[in-house]
């Protein structure tokens, strides 16, 4: 199996968190005697102070001529005072549009082991096994008009949809549905917007394509309420852009902590891999982030670029196997939880999940010489 990487690293934690993953696709390479190259490039803060912009071309170019993306994290404090187009996220941004996926397949899972990590109760977290289909490329990151009249003091931002953006998303996340426990809860605010209502009936039309499927819409705040009272109520959870933002980090307080979750993105020229967090600048270098989510993504990578189901889970059972063995980093590493815990770095964290690899896969494959 040939696969071209191209790895953007970022700012803040993204060059530690990308270098775990990285290490993790590497070693699946070498056991299944893979041909994985990587191509580094520049991206966000970083490339705008190398070279003034926060996507430069060598960057793009790089990245379409690639079989998958892999992106750490954009963001660094120094530039808060530049406008929307100017900022590292700016380059982020650009990449997805250019790259072309609109779904944004955030995971949100409550490991067993994590259980005394999240501040819900363990009774609501248990089994949670939660799919956010978040749409990516439209809604008020990208519609226009947008500005700033600094004369007026005036600012506006569209939240946009054609009827093809929703049909195409919602039509992901209703196979992704079928395959799971079938049911897709599609999130609006058609109470108030009529971008909503747009969605919502375009998402209705969609459904009636999966009978086997069952379809519910929730309005977005009292979602928001829903997703930490009844977490296991849902399956597939299908979202605008900002929506979906917003809605998976919460769900991170299901896992326990943001650093444990990872996305991909389908339905472009070239698929992009980022973990949900950012750049995390307030533990930036100091060895406390947490690369699980970012070998998460790893893992998401084999599955949905390279067709390597067996490595990719093979990537979650040594991540479960770790968390098991009661190894955390500070943002998991919970007073409550201490009990059998020991507290490590960002660096030991990704070598002992490369262990736990090695020796899944060396038994793999021993059981296949037998
Ligand atoms: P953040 O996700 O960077 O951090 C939020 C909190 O979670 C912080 O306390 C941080 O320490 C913690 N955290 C995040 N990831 C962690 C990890 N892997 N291990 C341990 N702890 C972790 O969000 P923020 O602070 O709101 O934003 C910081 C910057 O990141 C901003 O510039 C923002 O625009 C950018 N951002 C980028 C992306 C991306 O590149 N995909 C995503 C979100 C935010
Ligand atoms: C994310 C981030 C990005 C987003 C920002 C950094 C542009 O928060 O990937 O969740 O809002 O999509
Ligand atoms: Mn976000």
């Amino acid at each position: 199996m040939r696969l071209k990487i191209a790895v953007l690293a970022g700012d803040g934690i993204g060059p530690e968190v990308t270098h775990e993953a990285t290490k993790i696709l590497r070693a699946v390479a070498e056991l299944g005697g893979h041909d994985f190259t990587f191509t580094e490039a520049l991206i966000g803060g970083v490339a705008i102070t190398a070279s003034g912009s926060p996507l430069p071309t060598a960057t793009l170019d790089a990245a379409l001529d690639s079989d998958a993306v892999l992106l750490g994290a954009v963001g660094d404090n120094k530039f808060n005072a530049l406008t929307p187009d100017k900022r590292p996220e700016a380059g982020l941004l650009q990449i997805r549009q250019a790259l072309g996926g609109f779904a944004n397949l955030r995971p949100s899972l409550a490991f067993q082991a994590l259980s005394a990590s999240s501040p819900l109760r363990p009774e609501v977290t248990q089994n949670v096994d939660i799919l956010f289909v978040r749409e990516l490329l439209g809604g008020l990151y990208f519609g226009q008009p947008r500005w700033w009249n600094h004369e007026t003091n005036e600012a506006i931002n569209t939240m946009r949809y054609t009827k093809a953006e929703v049909v195409r998303v919602a039509r992901i996340a209703f196979e992704l549905a079928s395959k799971r426990r079938k049911k897709v809860t599609s999130v609006d605010k058609a109470n108030v917007l009529e971008v909503s209502q747009l969605w919502r009936a375009a998402v209705s039309e969609v459904a009636q394509d999966y009978p086997d499927v069952t379809l519910e819409h929730q309005l977005v705040d009292s979602m928001a309420m829903h997703l930490m009272n009844i977490p296991r109520n849902f399956d597939v959870v299908l979202t605008e852009n900002l929506f979906g933002d917003i809605l998976s980090d919460e769900a991170g307080v299901i896992t326990g902590s943001l650093g444990m979750l990872p996305s991909a993105t389908i339905g472009g020229a070239v698929n992009l891999y980022e973990p949900v967090h950012g750049s995390a600048p307030d533990i930036a270098g100091t060895g406390k982030a947490n690369p699980l989510g970012a070998i998460l993504t790893a893992a998401m990578v084999l599955r949905h670029s390279a067709h390597l189901e067996a490595d990719a889970r093979a990537i979650e059972q040594a991540v479960h196997s770790v968390l098991d063995a009661g190894y955390r980093t500070p943002d998991i590493a919970q007073a409550a939880a201490k009990g059998n815990t020991q507290t490590i770095t960002t660096r030991e964290m990704g070598k002992l999940v490369h262990q736990a690899l090695v020796e899944s896969i060396d038994r793999r494959q021993s059981m296949h010489a037998v």
